[in-house]
């Protein structure tokens, strides 16, 4: 199955571009055997013009990545808390997930420590829901505005195009709200052993609505049914050596021979009015909800099933976007997720087009009223494939073509009231940025995991002095005390 599958064509010769027989894919066509090519050589000119736009724009983070179709199975009623047609009993929807890491470019190592993405597509008979997450709860910042900057920071110094450890932790100290995803990154989650085997996390609160009209906060759990494993620092130094694809791999050939990875995908619901007065700010993305005080709603089943048949068309031209959504759920005051809400549709516009909405791999299986296609006023533009013949293009039109005019109050949204300002989130009562790091190097890590956080800290901090070394000793210390002594003492030992 690795073998390229043989080319369904009835022709047994290739074509060029406007259809007609290419004479040679081999001989270009020159002046006697050995004389100089002639410009009308219009198989050649145009083979090599293809060429050099074969590739586009990387993902600007997330790039390296592979994924795979699926199917996502509700187990449990979830009714209650949405109307959601892909949460309802029974129902059975077609998904595509992609694992990415988040710093590295296309051909980086699969093994490099990072966090890893989780980004979910439910083709949903209401529409395409994406579920853009990792494989961690949690995230390095609570404001979009910083996103590039963090990215940046995480990428290659402007001179010399070097990774840099100085660079990061420049960055991270000097944002502590940092210190609950670093400790993740740090810690066993950096290296996961595969994709399999690691959890995914819609991380941000959304919104669910019922039939009702009454209204929740969730966060989305995928809990990873072959267990989580990990790899050491030296066996992911190891492997991105010998198999940059490491994690690209196992997932096709885990596939490939029928060994379907699954994960169970539960919620946690908050009522609506808890946000208020929740301990933790639910709607800071650096902040998880305590499962004691909103446990665990199991939901369903998604598998993993099907490798892509073309790994462009469907995982590289694949367009996942925050900014899809369906009734039933909603977005929430977390200020990164409205960012983000915009940032990725006009990601996909910038690297893949326009009208990347109309690529098989991105387009809605649901559409109004049994139509062939979604009833879209989005015109003409690059490479437009799909359009409405002679119906109107404009919106009210008095010959028939339909168009929405609702309004109201959406099901799926919340009350705000101030002026505009510039300011960071009121704090709650047990909001700060080193708490809940601390707690899950005191009480969700044991020893040995506490002695593999102090090692790979201290190896992160390689080649970092002074002033950003000073802060980042300061900056474990305020997350434990025990164990940012001993990265301490073991810094200064080298
Ligand atoms: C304000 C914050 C953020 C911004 C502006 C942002 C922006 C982006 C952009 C522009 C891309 C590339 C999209 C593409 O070219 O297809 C991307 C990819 C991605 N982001 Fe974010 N991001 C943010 C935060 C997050 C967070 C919090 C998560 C996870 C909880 C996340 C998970 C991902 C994943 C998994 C991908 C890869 C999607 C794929 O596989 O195609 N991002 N992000």
């Amino acid at each position: 199955m690795t073998q390229p599958q043989s080319f369904d064509q009835p022709m047994n010769k290739s074509q060029t571009a406007g259809g007609a027989l290419a004479e040679s894919d081999a001989h270009s066509l020159s002046v006697g055997p050995n004389g100089p090519l002639v410009l009308h050589d219009v198989h050649l000119v145009e083979t090599l013009a293809h060429f050099n736009r074969e590739n586009i724009v990387e993902r600007r983070p997330h790039a390296k990545g592979a994924g795979a179709f699926g199917s996502f199975t509700v187990t449990h009623d979830v009714s209650q808390y949405t109307k959601a047609a892909v949460f309802q009993p029974g129902t059975e929807t077609k998904t595509l997930l992609r694992f990415s890491t988040v710093a590295g470019e296309l051909g980086s190592p699969d093994t490099w420590r990072d966090v890893r993405g989780f980004a979910l597509r439910f083709y949903t008979s209401e529409g395409n829901y994406d579920l853009v997450g990792n494989n961690t709860p949690v995230f390095f910042l609570r404001d979009p505005l910083k996103f590039p900057h963090f990215i940046r920071s995480q990428k290659r110094l402007p001179g010399n195009g070097l990774r840099d450890n100085t660079m990061q932790w420049d960055f991270w100290t000097l944002s502590p709200e940092s210190a609950h995803q670093v400790t993740y990154l740090m810690g066993d989650r950096g290296l996961p052993k595969d994709w399999r085997h690691m959890n995914g996390y819609g991380s941000h609160t959304y919104m669910w609505v019922n039939a009702a009209g009454e209204r929740f906060w969730v966060k989305y759990h995928f809990h990873t049914q072959q267990g989580m494993e990990f790899l050491s620092n030296e066996e992911a130094a190891k492997l991105a050596g010998e198999d940059a694809d490491a994690h690209r791999r196992d997932l096709y050939e885990a596939i490939e021979r029928g060994d379907f990875p699954k994960w169970t995908m539960s919620v946690q619901v908050m009522p609506y009015e808890d946000a208020k007065t929740y301990r933790f700010n639910p709607f800071d993305l650096t902040k998880t909800w305590s499962h004691e005080d909103y446990p665990l709603i199991e939901v369903g089943e998604l598998e993993l099933n099907k490798n892509p048949d073309n790994f462009f068309a469907q995982i590289e031209q694949a367009a996942f976007a925050p900014s899809n959504i369906v009734p039933g759920i909603g977005f929430s005051p977390d200020k990164m997720l409205l960012g983000r809400v915009f940032a990725y549709a006009d990601a996909h516009r910038h690297r893949i087009g326009s009208n990347f909405h109309q690529l098989p791999v991105n387009q809605p299986i649901a559409t109004e009223g049994g139509q062939e296609r979604a009833n879209q006023y989005m015109f003409d533009g690059q490479m437009a494939f799909y359009h409405s013949g002679t119906a109107p293009v404009y919106a009210p039109n008095s010959f028939g073509r339909p168009y929405s005019d609702w309004q109201g109050t959406p099901a799926e949204s919340w009350e705000a009231d101030g002026d505009l300002v510039r300011a960071a989130y009121t704090l709650h009562a047990e909001d700060d940025d080193f708490g809940q790091a601390g707690t899950m190097v005191r009480e969700v890590f044991d020893d040995a995991a506490r002695d593999r956080l102090v090692d790979t800290v201290t190896g992160a901090l390689g080649g970092v002095t002074g002033e950003v070394l000073a802060r980042a000793l300061e900056y474990w210390k305020s997350i434990d005390a025990g164990v940012g002594s001993r990265i301490e003492d073991k810094v200064n030992a080298r």
